[in-house]
This record gives structure tokens, C-alpha cells and sequence, in this order.
């Protein structure tokens, strides 16, 4: 497996692969690897002939006040982990690699990313098209790998893609969840035994209401209403959004019907979880 810090050698690395008639496929991850990642690892294996996982945490998608210098960086054990799932090319640039100084060119993908986890983050969704645009620029990969937990920078990058006519191919993957239910996530490495107790109420409301769903409700409202009960029962649990919306347009939707996604973020102690099903 080839480590490379610099935007010369990914190219060169893709340049290879592309000599030989391999196929590419791009997993952009910020890195402590999980399950869910590895994932996106394994359905790239599957379909494409090499692939890059690129380790960065991305300064431009985190707020002044969000946790962009605690976010966790276990660098060594997550090459190892890439090693043995038999990853081809790491990216791991540093930020000014990846943002010269100076930089003031970004992308943004106007309506949606304000909605969603963008109108309680204001500007992360345009850290996350930057950056996922300048990887699509340096990889020119044929496929790039997301996960269907961050719902909503799947609609962002969906319509970015399709906007500045990317030719990349995105797949999605399902959310990787704990055995009890828990979504996986790097920020679960935060959370105190008794904080992670409390935050498998979000995959109750989010289970509650597609159990309701497929009994024949339709009312978002009452959808809605159902998760908020089950919600209160972890007063620890400050909940930032549960809604019913259109997975492309994130917008709300009064009547759910098969496909609406139901998406929750709250915040448990001080770490935010989101987490959502496809109905
Ligand atoms: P990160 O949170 O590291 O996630 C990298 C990829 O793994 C994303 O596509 C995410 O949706 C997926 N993922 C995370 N948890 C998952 C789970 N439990 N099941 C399945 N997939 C999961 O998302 C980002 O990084 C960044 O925003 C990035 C796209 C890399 C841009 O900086």
C-alpha cells in the first residue's frame, strides 16, 4: 500500500493506474476508521480495480466553535486497518496541501446546503463540496464511495456532481450500525458509557417512525410527534432536528411515501450524532 502526502504523487499513483486500464475507485474519509468505512472500502473493492481512500480532516467543514482540533487522529492504526483490507493508494495531505495559502475559492452548492445538518452548520456543506470537489480533481476517479449516514451531504454531492458535470460515478452505501442499533461514527469514541446509553434513543424514534410508517401513517406530522415522545426520553439528549424530507431537495414533506428519509441530529453531552433511515 502506497502512503502519499502530496497532490504530485496521488496523480502520479492514479497516472499509473490509469496506464495499466485499471479502474478507480475513491474513498474520501477525515479518518479513525470504523466499520462503516470500511464499508465503503469493500464495495470499492468490489467494483473497481484499485482504490485511494484519502485521510483528511477537512478544516473548511467545521465551524469556529465545532470540534475540528479534537476531532480524532489515529493516523497509524488506520493505515494499518487500510493495509489489511488491501487498499492500494492513502492520501493523507496536510491542510496546506490541500488549501494553499490564501485559498478563497470554494463550492458551493446553493438551496441545499443550507438545509438539514447545513442550516445548524453554517458553511459545512461547503467545506465538504470543496473538498470532495478538489479530491474528484486530483483522483478523477471513475467511482467515489459515500456513506447513506450523512444523508444530506449525499444530496449536496449528488447535486454537485451533477451540476459541474463531474465524471464520477457516486455510490451509496447503507449506514453500518453497533448491534444495538447505534450508527457508527468517529465521534462515538467520545462519548462516556452513560452518553452512549442515552444516544440509542435516536435510532428508537428513527425505528418508531418507520414501524408507524409501514403500519399505513402517512401524516409527517404525526410521524414526527411519535419521535418527539420517544425523544424525551432521554432529557440528556438535545435534539437539533428530526424531519421527514425529500431525500434530493431535502425538503420536508407533509405526506411520507416510500423513499422519504427521516433524519435526526441531536447533541449527546458535547458530542452531535446525526443518524436517518430511508423509509
Ligand atoms: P467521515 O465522517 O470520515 O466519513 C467518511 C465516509 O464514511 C462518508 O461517506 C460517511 O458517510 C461514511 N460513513 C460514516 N459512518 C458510516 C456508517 N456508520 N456506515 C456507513 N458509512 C459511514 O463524511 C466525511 O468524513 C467527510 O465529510 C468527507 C466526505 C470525507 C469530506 O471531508
Amino acid at each position: 500500500m502506497l502512503v502519499v502526502r502530496t497532490i504530485a504523487e496521488a496523480r502520479q499513483a492514479c497516472a499509473r493506474f490509469r496506464a495499466a486500464g485499471k479502474s478507480l475507485g475513491l474513498v474520501p474519509t477525515m479518518g479513525a476508521l470504523h466499520a462503516g468505512h470500511l464499508s465503503l472500502v469493500r464495495a470499492a473493492k468490489e467494483s473497481c480495480d484499485a482504490v485511494a481512500v484519502s485521510i483528511f480532516v477537512n478544516p473548511t467543514q467545521f465551524g469556529p466553535k465545532e470540534d475540528f482540533s479534537s476531532y480524532p487522529r489515529v493516523f497509524e492504526q488506520d493505515c494499518q486497518t487500510l493495509q489489511a483490507a488491501g487498499v492500494d493508494v492513502v492520501f493523507a495531505p496536510s491542510v496546506e496541501e490541500m488549501y494553499p495559502p490564501g485559498a478563497s475559492t470554494f463550492v458551493e452548492v446553493e438551496g441545499l446546503s443550507d438545509r438539514l445538518d447545513g442550516a445548524s452548520r453554517p458553511g459545512h456543506f461547503r467545506g465538504v463540496a470543496t473538498v470532495v470537489a478538489k479530491l474528484f480533481h486530483i483522483f478523477a476517479p471513475d467511482v467515489a464511495f459515500f456513506g447513506q449516514k450523512d444523508a444530506a451531504q449525499v444530496a449536496v454531492l449528488r447535486r454537485m456532481v451533477r451540476d459541474l458535470r463531474f465524471a464520477v460515478e457516486l455510490k451509496v452505501c447503507p449506514t453500518m450500525r453497533e448491534p444495538d442499533g447505534l450508527a457508527m461514527s468517529s465521534r462515538n469514541r467520545n462519548l462516556s458509557e452513560g452518553e452512549r446509553r442515552q444516544a440509542l434513543v435516536l435510532y428508537r424514534a428513527l425505528s418508531a417512525v418507520e414501524k408507524r410508517f409501514q403500519g399505513g401513517e402517512v401524516d409527517s406530522g404525526k410521524l414526527i410527534g411519535e419521535a418527539q415522545r420517544i425523544l424525551k426520553e432521554e432529557p440528556g439528549v438535545q435534539v437539533e432536528y428530526f424531519r421527514v424530507v425529500d431525500p434530493e431537495t431535502l425538503e420536508d414533506v407533509a405526506d411520507v411515501s416510500p423513499g422519504s428519509l427521516v433524519a435526526v441530529a441531536a447533541r449527546v453531552g458535547a458530542t452531535r450524532l446525526i443518524d436517518n433511515l430511508l423509509l
